[in-house]
Order: structure tokens, then C-alpha cells, then sequence
């Protein structure tokens, strides 16, 4: 099938055919967005020997413009791989990228490109100068653990900081470098984090959130108001963990803020409770935002890979800022999204959904949707008490505990991505439960009716939603919806969980219908429900001619 059938997203990042793992160097430089991302030219599975830097640019960070690759692996210190890195922008607005190169000896080293020509609006071409790498491997770190340098930032004392991966005595580090020139890097002897169980870790970012408000700071901002975040990829459970906490740029070390999660970030925050990995994050200056970016990989098989023609796509844009509880991160996709809204339809306010009730929300073609619901809960009376072993492990809990699984208060929310028989469909829902006098809310993906074909992997996903369900008696759920991907944004974008899912019915060109549902005891009301369906956006669409539009 060729690129364009089965599974291809409308609105999210997609090369128009291959591979693509890892979001790389996102920045906004002279009005245009960029966006960069591990990418192989040659076919749509993961190849470690031939890694180069897709390229695309935007004005809008929803439709982009595919250019040609920005970074390959042509010089001796990168001749086995272009591989992940970031951007930073330099004072005077030069953009450099820092990018780890896979050299000759198959050694893991840092190289530093630039603009081959600064005023060209698009930054086609990128120079890798001939000095690189301009960080060789360390004698203490394997050949083959170091890498991902993040975007720079300035400390007080005027040196550049980035923060680099590397596995020091079998303890997954991530190191400091500072620099005066961005050319020479001094490793400081501390690593900002050493996490000691917790296998290599990749991908890391470090950056600063204002303490109140949504608004996002530069990279280099670090003030008294301000706490920064540490966010590592764990190649041991292929998850993205954070933490929010203090960092100190005279000894260039990171402090956690709730420190009985302890040094292994495997306990740490998630980022996303479904399929996303290596994403990072920018400081948008044309909206003062921080903005993320996730990789999410297809969930069948290689087979299917090739058989598509490409593979992987990104999570729509969030933004993220610090909740009032300075310990979480909200995530909510970017309002430019709101440019793709056409059929709108609703539900009446206070809609009653009783005990087993499924209202279709009809009227839309909700195979491409964006879904904003909020369900009011009248009484928790009727809650399920919680076992305490569960608290361990929610994505377990979501397994047993699924859409079809009867329980007191929930399972309540969404289906998404259903045929007209039911026989496929999606569950995005919450349970809330009772421990001691206090109430825990659930928040999962049910994965397992998402599509009848075979060899697709279908786990239950979840987490709980760390807020005051007593309190609010209410709780929000915002739903992307785009054919193979479901992007969900539980209590305000507390807990985030995307999913892939491979619908038949889609396929064979049947609609795909969209609910609410209520498989609790109590009734729950909806006090606002509002899905539209979204245009397809263009992004990196290649006309007949075989040119980028
Ligand atoms: C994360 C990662 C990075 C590496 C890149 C290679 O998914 O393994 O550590 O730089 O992918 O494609």
C-alpha cells in the first residue's frame, strides 16, 4: 500500500514515506518553525547504520513543508549515523545543532552543525565543519552509551551548558558539558542526575518552568520563581519519566523535589502512560510557550511496516506548563489545532448517561476528531474499594479492570474508533475507586477490541490522575482522534495516554462511530461535550509531480 492508505494519520507528523523515530532539534527561528527528526531515507524499518535528519518546516506547527534532509551520514564522524540531538539558538540568532554522529570506529561522539547559509528563511543546508566531533567518546563510557546532547543553555557565569547521556560505570548518567565557544566542551566531573537502576537512558532535557501561570521560558532562564524539570527516555521500558525540581548552575547538578520517588526515574512522573518515547521539548518565542514533541511507534508488525511504505509518527504539539501543585506538568495540545475545526456537534448540558447507557455522538466523521468532555459526578457513594497492591501498577489494574468490566463508579468516558457493530472500538475511560477515606481516579485506554486483525500488539494502558476527585466531583477528557493514533488528556492534561490502533472497518472504508458510555452503578452527567471533526492537515504531501507541495 502506498503511503497514504492504511493507518495514515491526517494531522499529525509524517514524513511522506520511511522510518521516523525521535523528534530532533525543534525551534522557532525567524517566523518559521522547524522540526527535525530521526529519519531513514531508505525504507520504513529502523536501520543503525543509516540514520539522517529528516527536515520540515511550518508556519503554524500544523502544517509543514517537507525539505530535503538536513543531516547524513557522509564524514568520518558520522559515517554510521546521524542520531539525536537538539537546537539551539545562538546569541545574534545563528542556530547550531548539536547531533550525536555514529563515526568510523562505530564510537559515539558529539558533532556540532550549522547553517551553510544563515539567511537563507528555510535553513536548507546545514555545514558539519571538519573539527567535529566536538565531543570524542569518554575513556569511562562505552563506545556505544553516549549520546543525545540536549539544547544548550547559558549559567550566570556565561557558559554553555548541554546535557549528554552516557553510561558511567554501569550507572545511567547524564552528564554536563560546558562550553565558552560552543566548540570546546568541558565535562563536569558531577552528572546533573545519576539514575542507578534504571539501565541507559537517552534523550535527556532539562528546561525551566515559571512556577505560576502557562506561560514557557527559554532554556537558559533560571530564576528565583522558577523550577526546571528533568525529563529521561529509559531504553529498559521504553517510557519518558520526569521529575520537577531545582537546578543549581554553580555545581551543575539537578535536585528532585519529591525526593522519596528516589534517584531511579523509572518511579518517576510519566510523561504519557501509552506508547510515546525520546520526545522533547522547545521554548517557542513566538507565543511564549514550551512545546513538546513525542515519537509514537506503529503497534504491529515490520511486516506491516514495509507493507505501508513508512513507519512511526509524532504526538500532536503540546503545550506543557507546571500545575499549581509545582509537582506536575500539564500537557494540552496547542491551540493552532483549533484552525482544523470544521463540523462542530454537542451534547446538551447535564445529559444524564445511567448505568450501562451508550449515546452515539453521530453527525461527524469521527475517524479524524478532536473530543472535549466533562463528566460531573454526582455521588462517589457507590466507588469500588481499592486493593492497595493496584496503586502499583494502574496499567495492570486497566487490564483487569476493563471498559466491559462493571464497576461502581465507572468505567464512564469515551469510545472512539468504532465500527457500526461494536465489534472494534476503543475505550478511553475513568473508574474512580475508594482507599481509606480518600478516593483514587484511574485513568485507562482499553486497547483490547481496538481492531480484529492479528499480530497487533493491543495492551491496556494507564495511570491514575493525581487530583482531588472529592473536591471537584468533576473531571475533564480531551480525545485527538486520528485514525491510528488516540491522543488522550485526562483531569486538564495531568495524565496523558496515546494509543495505536488498527482498525479494520477503516480500512475496508466503513465509518467509524464515536460514544459516550457508562458501565458504572451510578449515573454520571455530562456538563459540557463538544467533538468536531478536524480537515486533513498538509503536512509533507508530495504531488503527482513527485515534489513537496
Ligand atoms: C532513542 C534513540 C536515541 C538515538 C536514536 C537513534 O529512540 O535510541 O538514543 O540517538 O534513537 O535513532
Amino acid at each position: 500500500l502506498a503511503a497514504g492508505g492504511r493507518g495514515r494519520t491526517a494531522y499529525h507528523f509524517q514524513p511522506a514515506k520511511n522510518w521516523q523515530n525521535d523528534p530532533n532539534g525543534p525551534m522557532y527561528h525567524h517566523g518559521m518553525y522547524h522540526f527535525f527528526y530521526q529519519y531513514n531515507p531508505r525504507g520504513a524499518l529502523w536501520d543503525i547504520g543509516n540514520l539522517s535528519w529528516g527536515h520540515s518546516v511550518s508556519g503554524d506547527l500544523v502544517n509543514w513543508a517537507a525539505l530535503d534532509t538536513a543531516l547524513d551520514p557522509t564524514a568520518p564522524f558520522d559515517a554510521n549515523g546521524c542520531w539525536s540531538g537538539s537546537a539551539t539558538i545562538l546569541p545574534g540568532g545563528l542556530a547550531a545543532i548539536l547531533y550525536t554522529g555514529i563515526d568510523a570506529n562505530n564510537e559515539q561522539v558529539q558533532n556540532v552543525a550549522f547553517p551553510k547559509n544563515p539567511s537563507d528563511p528555510l535553513l536548507r543546508e546545514w555545514e558539519k565543519p571538519a573539527y567535529n566531533p566536538v565531543i570524542a567518546h569518554p575513556a569511562d563510557v562505552p563506545g556505544d552509551k553516549f549520546r543525545d546532547p540536549s539544547t544548550a543553555w547559558l549559567g550566570r557565569d556565561g557558559l554553555w551548558r548541554i546535557a549528554v547521556s552516557g553510561e558511567v560505570d554501569g550507572v545511567a548518567s547524564t552528564l554536563v558539558y560546558r562550553s565558552k565557544d560552543f566548540l570546546r566542551w568541558e565535562r563536569n566531573a558531577a552528572p546533573l542526575h545519576a539514575s542507578h537502576a534504571a539501565g541507559m537512558v537517552e534523550c535527556p532535557d532539562l528546561f525551566p518552568v515559571a512556577e505560576h501561570g502557562r506561560e514557557g521560558l527559554n532554556t537558559s532562564a533560571n530564576g528565583a520563581a522558577e523550577r526546571h524539570v528533568l525529563k529521561l527516555s529509559v531504553m529498559d521500558t521504553l517510557q519518558d519519566y520526569y521529575m520537577v525540581g531545582r537546578y543549581d548552575d554553580a555545581t551543575d547538578t539537578f535536585s528532585p523535589e519529591e525526593r522519596e520517588r528516589g534517584d531511579d526515574c523509572r518511579n518517576w512522573r510519566r510523561l504519557d502512560y501509552g506508547h510515546v518515547y525520546a520526545s522533547k521539548s522547545f521554548f517557542d518565542a513566538r507565543k511564549n510557550r514550551r512545546v513538546l514533541w513525542a515519537w509514537a511507534n506503529e503497534s504491529d508488525s515490520q511486516a506491516d511496516d514495509v507493507a505501508r511504505g513508512w513507519s512511526g509518527i509524532q504526538t500532536f504539539p503540546r503545550k506543557l506548563w507546571l500545575d499549581k501543585d509545582g509537582k506536575q506538568l500539564l500537557q494540552w495540545p496547542i491551540e493552532e489545532i483549533e484552525t482544523l475545526r470544521r463540523k462542530r456537534i454537542g451534547l446538551r448540558r447535564g445529559t444524564k448517561v445511567e448505568a450501562g447507557a451508550l449515546l452515539e455522538i453521530a453527525g461527524i466523521a469521527s475517524s479524524q476528531a478532536d473530543v472535549e468532555v466533562v463528566f460531573k459526578l454526582p455521588s462517589l457513594e457507590e466507588a469500588e474499594r481499592l486493593d492497595p497492591i493496584w496503586l502499583l501498577d494502574p496499567q495492570k489494574l486497566c487490564g483487569e479492570k476493563g471498559a466491559s468490566v462493571q464497576g461502581g463508579v465507572g468505567p464512564f468516558g469515551l469510545i472512539v474508533l468504532a465500527s457500526g457493530d461494536l465489534h472494534e472500538h476503543t475505550a478511553v475511560f475513568f473508574r474512580v475507586f475508594k482507599h481509606h477515606d480518600k478516593y483514587k481516579l484511574l485513568m485507562c485506554t482499553d486497547l483490547t477490541r481496538s481492531s480484529t486483525r492479528a499480530g497487533v500488539y493491543k495492551p491496556p494502558h494507564g495511570g491514575f490522575v493525581d487530583m482531588d476527585i472529592e473536591e471537584h466531583k468533576r473531571i475533564s477528557l480531551r480525545t485527538l482522534i486520528d485514525h491510528s493514533v488516540v491522543e488522550s488528556f485526562g483531569g486538564g492534561g495531568r495524565t496523558c495516554i496515546t494509543a495505536r490502533v488498527y482498525p479494520e472497518h477503516a480500512e475496508t472504508g466503513n465509518d467509524s462511530h464515536l460514544y459516550v458510555f457508562n458501565n458504572g452503578t451510578d449515573a454520571v452527567k455530562v456538563s459540557r461535550l463538544e467533538a468536531w471533526e478536524l480537515a486533513t492537515a498538509t503536512v509533507n504531501v508530495v504531488g503527482d509531480d513527485g515534489l513537496v507541495a
